[in-house]
């Protein structure tokens, strides 16, 4: 979401007569778009703030500014503390960017915006859109904000309440993209399972509606969708995704812990036999779907029991990939401010290095038994080493890698091939054909 958030500023920026350069020395404006899920992104932003502020005390032309979730969270009192930056525009404020430069460079006084706007509003120009950085690549957000108020979280209070987008607008960014060039759209929302609940549509209907609408013959060839909640996941949902070639199987779906009392500490509203019963839906309607969770370790009153738990669903999930994270104590959140932050550091890294190590064997066995199977590929480019190796994903976003036939071509093409051996991150492939 803050990669597709870069991007609309960057084309609000763009649109308003900005330039955006390369290299941030050439810059006489520099914004981090900056996030808050951990304390440590914010230390990150601090530091790299720091590191400008020489600059910015030499040149009185060069303009200092954040935006996101720290903005949002923190923003009025960042302006107070640090005299060098010069704005802070919140999660749904930061299309207005183009604005308060105009302002500040006549003089104007406001240099923070906060708070609800409709962030939709961004006036997609349908034949150029979007400054991507990936050519094939888009995002499209469907739906901002969460509802779910998980303990530890800090985005219900920096994002807002949920907010679904019309399918219509949706569907016609993801055509747009498509036809400017896009062969794979991601479809963001914090909580995208909730999609449309209020106006009583689905995900499913969603992406039956951008498949009929975007066809293979703008040039869409692959839809993803992130992040799902296990407990909002729907047997019509994972028979939509069955249904559609063109949707990977692919589940983002965290389960955050395999403890029930810490899932109930954490308020995601299943436990351990709810989040493996969700994995079974998914695995009984799409027998080699993949799924990527999250987890966090080091939670309030962790012990070693409980994440015992959690290592245990590694090891018998068979996740395509876990993203572990150490729990980080967010300012206003039902677990900092109820819970004792009682883990040491050091066992929370303990924890996070040893689940790790337990998913990386999972991905090596789970490449041992891809070998000889038939993967369908989104080929990207040529790889940075060597020139005669390409490389692509898979439906389920294991990068694999091949040779293409000399002077071919298949950039942003979808490839068959057959995995010939596996390491834990990359299957070494043949091709066998274009789709
Ligand atoms: N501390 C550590 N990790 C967190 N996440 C969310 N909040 C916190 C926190 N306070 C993790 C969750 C979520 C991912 C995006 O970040 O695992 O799924
Ligand atoms: Fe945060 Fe995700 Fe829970 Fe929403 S569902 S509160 S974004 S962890």
């Amino acid at each position: 979401m803050n990669k597709l958030d870069s991007e609309l500023a960057a084309e609000a920026l763009v649109d308003a007569g900005h330039v955006v350069v390369d290299d941030e020395s050439d810059a006489d404006t520099v914004v981090f778009n900056t996030c808050s899920v951990r304390e440590h992104a914010e230390q990150r932003v601090l530091s790299r703030l720091a590191q400008l502020r020489g600059r910015r005390e030499s040149d009185p032309d060069f303009r200092l500014g954040i935006m996101g979730c720290f903005a949002e969270r923190d923003g009025e009192e960042l302006l107070g503390r640090l005299p060098y930056l010069d704005f802070a525009l919140g999660t749904r404020q930061f299309l207005r960017l183009p604005e308060i430069l105009a302002d500040l460079d006549h003089g104007g006084a406001v240099r923070g915006l906060f708070g609800d706007a409709d962030v939709e509003q961004h006036g997609i120009d349908l034949a150029h859109p979007r400054q991507r950085h990936s050519g094939m690549q888009g995002f499209v957000s469907v739906m901002r904000g969460c509802d779910n108020w998980c303990s530890y979280c800090i985005v219900p209070s920096v994002r807002g309440g949920e907010v679904s987008r019309p399918a219509g607008e949706i569907a016609a960014e993801v055509k747009a993209l498509a036809l400017a060039g896009a062969r794979e759209v991601t479809l963001l929302g914090q909580n995208i399972d909730a999609y449309g609940k209020r106006d009583g549509t689905s995900l499913a209907a969603l992406l039956r509606r951008i498949d009929a609408e975007a066809t293979a013959d703008d040039g869409l060839v692959r839809l993803r969708f992130v992040t799902s909640h296990p407990r909002d996941i729907s047997r019509e949902l994972v028979e939509t995704v069955a249904a559609l070639p063109r949707v990977a199987s692919h589940f983002h779906m965290p389960a955050q812990s395999g403890s029930d009392r810490i899932l109930h500490a954490m308020g995601r509203g299943y436990d351990r036999a709810g989040y493996e019963a969700k994995v079974a839906l998914i695995c009984d309607v799409i027998p080699n779907a993949g799924i990527a969770s999250d987890f966090i370790v080091g939670f309030p009153g962790e012990t070693d029991d409980d994440y015992q738990a959690t290592r245990h669903l590694v090891e018998t999930s068979n996740f395509t990939n876990s993203f572990i994270f150490k729990y980080s104590p967010r300012p206003g959140t039902r677990a900092a401010e109820t819970m004792a932050d009682d883990v040491p550091d050091l066992e929370k890294r303990r924890r996070n290095n040893d689940l790790l190590a337990v998913q990386n064997a999972v991905n090596e066995s789970r490449g041992r038994s891809l070998v000889g199977t038939r993967q369908r590929v989104l080929v990207e480019g040529v790889s940075g080493r060597d020139a005669r190796r390409w490389l692509g994903r898979s439906e389920e976003n294991l990068i694999c890698v091949f040779e293409v036939p000399e002077g071919a071509d298949w950039t942003g093409k979808l490839l068959d091939v057959e995995v010939e051996r596996a390491t834990a991150l990359t299957l070494y492939c043949r091709p066998l054909g274009l789709a």
